[in-house]
């Protein structure tokens, strides 16, 4: 029997949430489909797994797990610092890149602060400032780009953040510098960009701007802040480690909301070797450049048309009903994307598998497109 009916009020901000749709599971397909060995090629993780450096830091770890994390991740930052030419206290750790997108969120939206992103685009912005009582003015990309003119004439007195991914998710396209230069020089100084790179390690050396100096020389310019994370090319989605590179004095911001120990201890011990191996990254970029160039061209040999990337996924347009064909894959045990909510009606999104992974969707992709008439 139901209990009786909570008298709580849900604030109507929060009950217009959609949850956000993650890739579905591989132990979910398999008990509700039954079918065995299924694959996912569904949140553009790293398929080849961690680095074997990061797995033996953590195995080794594991003895410490009865203390607290260092709060301020110091070894990591400093690395990271290292690495990257900034200064430690530019430097925000985040549980994912998504908690840097709930930090700048809380820090600077109030209620009935503007917030602008673009369609599609990562789908986490809008539900972040949802949750905070902030009013949303999204863009609609086009030709499947960010609408920069479009953006620009959104911005008002009460925009406090434009949120980019560059390159975008779903369409793996990213902005030309030359025009992101431009978009920045134009907007107030009062707005925060954020510039979401998650994918920057897959993108042309040519189309990268210049993070340590787009966050400090601001000078009669809007302040922007890089989000990069460990969960795409260093293979550690599971871990939950993204970070922001931001002028300090938003860094500071960032760390008054945040919760004290936000990073766990594996985590940082896992990123940091990752971080390490640059042998290992360096595999990645290889083999995610040959697989996508390698599942791009086979597409395109079944009748189905694939889009440029600077990721490590792409879409197809499939020439049919994209959730019709996510639903035929699944029975086959392949997990992709369908790109109908995201207003794409034709296309799915596929992330580079292993080799195996790739001739298995492939062969799926063909049997599935012919068996619904679509080829
Ligand atoms: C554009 C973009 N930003 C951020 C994220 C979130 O990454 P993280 O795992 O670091 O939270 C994703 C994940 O798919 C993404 O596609």
């Amino acid at each position: 029997m139901l209990g009786a009916p909570l008298k709580i009020k849900i604030p109507a901000n929060i009950a217009a949430i959609t949850p956000y749709p993650p890739g579905k599971p591989l132990e979910e397909l398999e008990r509700e489909y039954g079918v065995k060995n299924p694959i996912k090629l569904a949140s553009n993780e790293n398929s080849w797994g961690p680095s074997p450096k990061a797995i033996r830091a953590l195995r080794n770890e594991l003895l410490n797990l009865h203390r607290y994390p260092d709060g301020s991740c110091y070894y990591l930052v400093q690395a990271l610092a290292d690495k990257l030419g900034v200064e430690p206290a530019e430097i925000v750790m985040g549980n994912g890149s998504n908690e840097i997108i709930e930090f700048l969120v809380k820090a600077f939206v109030l209620e009935g602060d503007e917030v602008i992103t673009s369609h599609p685009s990562f789908l986490m912005y809008q539900k972040i400032v949802q949750v905070r009582g902030g009013i949303n003015h999204v863009v609609p990309l086009s030709n499947m780009r960010h609408d920069l003119e479009g953006i620009k004439k959104m911005v008002s007195g009460k925009t406090r953040l434009i949120f980019l991914d560059n390159p975008n998710n779903p369409t793996g396209t990213a902005i030309p510098p030359v025009e992101l230069y431009q978009f920045l020089s134009d907007i107030p100084e009062t707005v925060i960009v954020v510039l979401d790179e998650a994918y920057v390690d897959f993108m042309d050396e040519a189309l990268q701007v210049d993070a340590f100096s787009l966050i400090r020389n601001v000078q009669g310019r809007c302040p922007v802040v890089f989000l990069r994370t460990f969960s795409k090319a260093y293979g550690l989605s599971g871990l939950r480690v993204g970070f922001g590179l931001m002028a300090k004095e938003i860094a500071e911001s960032l760390h008054k909301v945040r919760q004290p120990f936000n990073i766990n201890q594996m985590a940082q011990v896992g990123a940091l070797a990752a971080l390490e191996d640059e042998e290992y990254y360096m595999l990645t970029l290889e083999r995610t450049a040959k697989g996508i160039e390698y599942l791009r061209r086979k597409v395109d040999k079944l009748g189905c048309k694939s889009s440029p990337t600077q990721t490590n996924f792409f879409l197809i347009d499939v020439q049919g009903n994209a959730d019709e064909l996510y639903q035929a894959m699944l029975y086959k045990g392949v997990i992709v994307r369908s790109m109908s909510a995201y207003g794409f009606a034709n296309f799915i999104r596929v992330t580079v598998g292993t080799e195996e992974e790739n001739n298995r969707f492939l062969e799926s992709l063909s049997e599935c497109i012919k068996e619904l008439g679509y080829v």
